[in-house]
C-alpha cells in the first residue's frame, strides 16, 4: 500500500499529512493567522511567506510523528486550487519538488474536495451517494456526491453572496471581536441568547430557491441592529447579538442540507469545512438528523478547518482509484470550481483514454 503524503497552502495554514489506505498516519499544521489578525483578513503575501518558511518543517514533523522516513513516501498529493495565487504556489513547487527527487507520481487535488474526504479518516469511506454541506471562509455549497474521485461532483447550490464563514468573520468584526470571527462567535455565544435579537432566515420564504444560501443580508441586519442600539445609547449585548447570528447561521444551513437530502432521496449528510467546527452547526445539525431519519457525518474539529491530511486522504483514494498522475507542469488554479477532485487530470479522461 502506497503512503501519501498531502500538503495544503491553499490559505493561511501550511498542513502536512500523511496517509495509507484510508488511515492517517500522522500530520503538521502550521498557522499565519496570527499574522494577519490586525488587517482583520488574510494577506496573501504574507501567508505566502509564511508557507514558504513553514513546509519543509511540517513535512519532516508529519514524517517524524508518522514514524516514517521520506524513502517511504510513494506518492505527493497536493492542493493546486481554489485558493490565495502565491500561497497555492508554494505547496505546488514544494510537492513538485518532492515528488522529483523521490521519483513519485505528483497528483493535484481540489481544496474542497479535500474538505469532503478528511471526514474519510474519521468515519471511513463515504456511501455510494452522499449529500455534502461545505461550509468555509470562501465556500458555501451543498453537493451531491457520488465516488467522490471517479464522478463529477454536483452543485446543487452555491451561496449568492458571501460564504458562511465569511459572514462570521465580517460579523465578529462588527461586534468587535477578534479575527477569525468563527471560533470567537462561537465562543461568545455560549453566554447569549439565541433568540434575544430577531434575525432574518436568509432565502427561506416561499419563492425563494429552496436549497439557496445567502448570507449577506444577514449580515446587513446584524450591522443595522448594532447601529440601532448604538444611536440610542444603549451598550451592546454582544454575546446575545451573536448568539442570534450563530442561531441564524446553524438553522438556515441545517434546515437546506436536511432538504436537500430529502429532495435527492440520500440518507447520509456530511458537513464539513471551517464553519463545521461551529458548535451551534453540530448540535443543531444532529438533532435534525436524528429526528428526520438522516445520518449525520461531521469531521472532529481539527480536521475540519484547513489541514494537510484531508490532501494526503483525497491522494489516497486517486492512487487507490489508480488514476493518472499530473505531470511536474501541474498548474495552480485559485477560483476553479469543484467538479473533480483531482485538478489537470480528470479521472474520467483518464478512464476514456485507456
Ligand atoms: O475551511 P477553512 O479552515 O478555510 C477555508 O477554506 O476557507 O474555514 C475557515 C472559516 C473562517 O471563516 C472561520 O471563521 C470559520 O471557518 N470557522 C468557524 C469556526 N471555526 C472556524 N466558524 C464558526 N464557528 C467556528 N467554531
Ligand atoms: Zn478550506
Amino acid at each position: 500500500m502506497t503512503v501519501v503524503l498531502g500538503i495544503e497552502t491553499s490559505c493561511d495554514e501550511t498542513g502536512v499529512g500523511l496517509v495509507r489506505d484510508g488511515v492517517l498516519l500522522g500530520d503538521a499544521l502550521s498557522s499565519s493567522m496570527a499574522e494577519h489578525a490586525r488587517f482583520g483578513g488574510v494577506v496573501p503575501e504574507i501567508a505566502a511567506r509564511a508557507h514558504v518558511a513553514a513546509v519543509v518543517p511540517c513535512v519532516n514533523e508529519a514524517l517524524t510523528r508518522s514514524g516514517l522516513s521520506l524513502n517511504d513516501v510513494g506518492a505527493i498529493a497536493v492542493t493546486s486550487g481554489p485558493g490565495l495565487a502565491t500561497a497555492l504556489h508554494v505547496g505546488v513547487a514544494a510537492a513538485k519538488a518532492y515528488a522529483m527527487t523521490l521519483g513519485v507520481p505528483l497528483y493535484g487535488v481540489h481544496h474542497l474536495a479535500g474538505h469532503a474526504a478528511a471526514d474519510t479518516l474519521e468515519h471511513g469511506p463515504l456511501p455510494a451517494k452522499s449529500i455534502v454541506l461545505i461550509v468555509s471562509g470562501g465556500h458555501t455549497s451543498l453537493l451531491l456526491v457520488n465516488d467522490l474521485v471517479l464522478d463529477p461532483v454536483v452543485h446543487l447550490s452555491d451561496t449568492l453572496d458571501d460564504a458562511a464563514g465569511e459572514a462570521f468573520d465580517k460579523v465578529a468584526r462588527i461586534l468587535g471581536l477578534s479575527y477569525p470571527g468563527g471560533p470567537a462567535i462561537d465562543k461568545v455565544s455560549r453566554d447569549g441568547d439565541p433568540h434575544a435579537v430577531k434575525l432574518p432566515r436568509p432565502l427561506t420564504g416561499p419563492r425563494d430557491p429552496k436549497l439557496g444560501f445567502s448570507f449577506s443580508g444577514l449580515k446587513t441586519a446584524v450591522a443595522r441592529h448594532v447601529e440601532a442600539e448604538q444611536k440610542a445609547g444603549r451598550e451592546l449585548a454582544v454575546a446575545d447579538i451573536a448568539a442570534s447570528f450563530q442561531e441564524a447561521v446553524a438553522d438556515t444551513l441545517t434546515r437546506k442540507a436536511i432538504l436537500a437530502c430529502r429532495l435527492h432521496d440520500v440518507s447520509t449528510l456530511v458537513v464539513v469545512g471551517g464553519v463545521a467546527a461551529n458548535s451551534r452547526v453540530r448540535s443543531l445539525a444532529a438533532e435534525r438528523c436524528a429526528a428526520a431519519g438522516i445520518e449525520l457525518r461531521v469531521p472532529p474539529m481539527r480536521l475540519c478547518t484547513d489541514n494537510g491530511a484531508m490532501i494526503a486522504a483525497v491522494g489516497d483514494l486517486l492512487v487507490r482509484a489508480e488514476a493518472k498522475p499530473a505531470s511536474l507542469s501541474l498548474a495552480t488554479h485559485p477560483s476553479i470550481e469543484l467538479t473533480w477532485a483531482q485538478l489537470d487530470r480528470s479521472v474520467a479522461e483518464v478512464l476514456q483514454n485507456q
